[in-house]
């Protein structure tokens, strides 16, 4: 087959209006630094990071040299009942940037192979500690978690949800915080809303505290639009969770690696779960692979008892010898050029050039914090998702990527961005919101 010419018809594409696609289809060539390449030859800014993946930018030839050494070296070893270097040098790297005490890494493929491994080890690390009752999961509503069943059952996005009626039983959902007639346009993160964590409060007095395993959450929600913690909210779950030994686990598969300033949104909000996820960022998207770090205390917990398999769970691809290359050869770029930083030190541009977009048709909220961001749009009378649908399209036409997600617009571009890159972006944003008008 011609690569210029090709048939579309066989890819099931993930997470798609496949039909819609193919009409018209948006295909993506080649990428460096801040830019893809279209296969019509222009040149697309990023604003997206690829899918919240690429912190430090397209084509870190650090990375490609890492992957192609450690593939002619040794392409694969399996990790279970057996061993290799990369994974246990690379734990050893995470564990030195992993908020306090979370130094124990399980590896596995992906964001949604992370949460679902995540809720196993709280539900197994219960029944270790003699707290077999404590069965039931909470997530949240508007929460994604993946697309696993696990993650899926605690994620609270009703599209992902309702064709798949069949979800793990024992789960309830705390409300979410999008509040826009409380919150619109505010600044950092929202003022009103963290009695939302009080709801935790309701479900351990209706279920019991004995019954309850783990709450997960995203500290700050992008699949569903970029919806940040009201002040204080973290905090106030953590506190409920450990009063009742609810295992607390943030979701940190968007947050993760500089997304929110610092490593992680834990250390941001100084806020520290028991597990944290994580996925995407962790290898610049080079090669899939996600990780979830474990309080010590909890490992530990699998240790005792008898010699033998402490906890049955892992994928053939646990700690892969070129993801770990390619995690490693990250890790040393976004530490050399202190990228946790950027988010941080370019925040209050970012917000500002966002912020102007206030005013425009139909733009009912804006949201901002590091380097992330969602612009809300007013529905159009077509529909729920049209509006923003047409925004994406238009601004993909005039070259640039960001995500939709109902009528919401959101941009997370990487962490190498420059500020005239910035100004670029948001003018083509405001160019497409006012043509949706
Ligand atoms: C918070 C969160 N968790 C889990 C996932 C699932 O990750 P993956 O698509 O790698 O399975 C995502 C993906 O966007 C995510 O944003």
């Amino acid at each position: 087959m011609n690569r210029k010419n090709h048939n579309l018809d066989d890819f099931w594409m993930p997470f798609t209006a496949n039909r819609q696609f193919k009409a018209r289809p948006r295909l993506l060539e080649s990428a460096e630094g801040m830019y893809f390449t279209a296969s019509d030859g222009r040149q697309i800014l990023d604003g997206t990071a690829g899918l919240w993946c690429c912190n430090a930018g397209h084509g870190r030839r650090e990375i490609s040299e890492a992957v192609s050494r450690q593939v002619a070296r040794l392409d694969f070893a399996p990790t279970f009942q057996m061993g290799h270097p990369l994974p246990f040098e690379l734990a050893e790297r995470l564990a030195e940037i992993a908020p306090e005490g979370l130094n124990k890494l399980f590896f596995t493929n992906s964001g949604s192979e992370s949460a679902d491994t995540a809720l196993k080890i709280a539900l197994a690390y219960q029944r270790a500690i003699g707290q077999g009752t404590r069965t039931r999961l909470i997530g949240r509503e508007l929460g994604y978690h993946g697309v696993g069943f696990g993650g899926l059952s605690v994620g609270g996005m009703v599209n992902n949800r309702r064709a798949f009626p069949l979800q793990l039983p024992g789960v309830d959902h705390l409300p979410h915080t999008l509040d826009i007639p409380r919150n619109a346009f505010s600044r950092g993160l929202p003022e009103f809303g963290v009695e939302k964590a009080d709801e935790l409060e309701r479900l351990v007095t209706l279920h019991g505290a004995e019954n309850i395993a783990a709450v997960i959450v995203e500290p700050m929600a992008g699949s569903a639009g970029v919806i940040l913690p009201p002040k204080g909210y973290l905090q106030r779950l953590r506190e409920i969770t450990a009063k009742h030994g609810i295992l607390l686990i943030f979701d940190e598969v968007i947050t993760g690696f500089g997304r929110v300033g610092e490593a992680f949104a834990a250390q941001r909000w100084g806020v520290t779960p028991d597990i944290l996820t994580c996925a995407k960022g962790l290898t610049n998207g080079a090669i899939p692979m996600g990780a979830v770090f474990v309080d010590e205390r909890i490992h530990d917990a699998f240790m005792q008892g008898p010699d033998g398999i402490e906890f049955f769970h892992g994928y053939t691809y646990s700690g892969h010898p070129v993801a770990c290359a390619a995690a490693l050869a990250t890790l040393d770029i976004y530490q050399r050029d202190g990228l946790f930083r950027q988010a941080i030190d370019l925040e209050s541009y970012w917000s500002d050039a966002l912020h102007s977009l206030k005013g425009l048709p139909n733009v009912i909220d804006i949201r901002a914090v590091g380097l992330v961001g969602g612009v809300q749009l007013a529905p159009s009378d077509k529909g729920i998702g049209k509006r923003g649908y047409q925004v994406f399209e238009d601004c993909f036409w005039n070259d640039l990527m960001v995500r939709v997600t109902g009528d919401t617009l959101a941009m997370s571009p990487p962490l190498i961005v420059e500020k005239v890159q910035i100004d670029s972006m948001v003018g083509k944003l405001a160019d497409a919101i006012r043509k949706a008008a």
